[in-house]
């Protein structure tokens, strides 16, 4: 982390969403504007994350500009999976548009990917604060990002639904949910909503091994079954449904597939995202304007921390062992 002794001189700050929009990036966006004002600085928006940086995409924000979007999913300022700003020269290109228009600090939400654009930006001397916001939940420095949460609600309302017809028709459900490379989103929504099996990066579960647990569900009377599984899991549901396909007479089961895929970053973000936003997106301006970057601003044991964007970048999560133990107690 630098501490900037001359920190009064940072008068403007820049604020970009960047990666997978998170339910919650709005009132991050809103509380960075907002809390930027009140401390005398001038806030400009970034249109299209890291994109729209290069490109020299910013428009002046003030409090009213971003009033009646705390309760929106997806993000107002639009964001993008940015590759070139992963080379030197389009990281040359964002300090070059920043310098330009006179701004002397950015604000960075988004998940991994968008923290080592933060951390390469920080690297290169500009004042960078970033915010903990993925649905993944798989940042370092945060137990908890924006959006995860909201994620959660989203599929376990998917995965309700889909019991009632699974014990109407006592059938087997493979519901996937969103993770790349962490089973947190599958971990909350197979506990949350009592499903029989869950799938994971960090576990590695062969279609054998969920066959017989289902088969010993049934033994114990279970009249039906979803198995949730992580789009990052070794057997995602579509090579799962293949092979039981493939070895349907030997399994038998009367599988069904539901993919939830992007329907779980739609939602309209919950009180906690809200809220957890609201407080990142301050802490960020916060800590600029005291002169403190090349961090992430996250939530750990309950308090809004700091970690350094070089213990952030290129680096995930997984998912903690006491979720995946507890998961599989309970379902079985
Ligand atoms: O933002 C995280 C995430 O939603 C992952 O869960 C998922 O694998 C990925 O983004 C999908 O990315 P895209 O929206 O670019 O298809």
């Amino acid at each position: 982390m630098t501490a900037d002794t001359n920190a009064h001189r940072i008068q403007s700050v820049a604020v970009l969403t960047s990666g997978g929009d998170a339910p919650g990036m709005n009132a991050a966006v809103r509380a960075v504007v907002r809390a930027g004002v009140s401390q005398g600085l001038q806030v400009f928006g970034v249109q299209h994350g890291f994109t729209g940086l290069i490109e020299g995409q910013f428009r002046p924000l003030g409090r009213r500009d971003v009033g009646g979007i705390v309760q929106l999913g997806g993000t107002m300022l639009g964001t993008t999976r940015c590759v070139e700003l992963k080379t030197a020269a389009g990281q040359g290109q964002a300090l070059l548009q920043l310098q330009r228009h006179g701004i002397q600090g950015l604000v960075v939400i988004g998940g991994n990917g968008s923290q080592s654009g933060a951390h390469a930006l920080s690297l290169a001397g500009l004042p960078v604060v970033g915010v903990a916001s993925t649905i993944d939940n798989d940042l370092v420095g945060a137990d908890v990002t924006i959006g995860a949460t909201t994620a959660v609600d989203v599929a376990l309302e998917a995965i309700d639904r889909l019991r009632v017809t699974a014990a109407s028709h006592g059938r087997a459900f493979l519901v996937e949910v969103m993770g790349r490379n962490c089973g947190y989103l599958a971990l909350m929504a197979a506990i949350a909503g009592g499903a029989e099996g869950v799938l994971i990066p960090e576990v590695d579960l062969d279609p054998e091994g969920i066959a017989s647990e289902l088969r010993q569900g049934g033994q114990r009377g279970k009249s039906h079954a979803i198995v949730v599984v992580a789009e990052g899991a070794r057997y995602n549901a579509e090579a799962l449904a293949q092979y039981f396909k493939v070895h349907e007479e030997r399994l038998g089961f009367d599988l069904r597939v539901s993919r939830l895929g992007h329907v779980q970053r739609g939602g309209s973000p919950g009180a906690f995202d809200r809220i957890m936003a609201t407080q990142l997106g301050a802490a960020a301006i916060t800590q600029l304007a005291h002169g403190n970057h090349g961090v992430l601003v996250g939530v750990v044991n309950g308090q809004v921390v700091n970690t350094t964007l070089a213990d952030v970048a290129h680096r995930t999560r997984p998912a903690s062992r006491h979720w995946i133990d507890l998961a599989r107690m309970l379902a079985e």
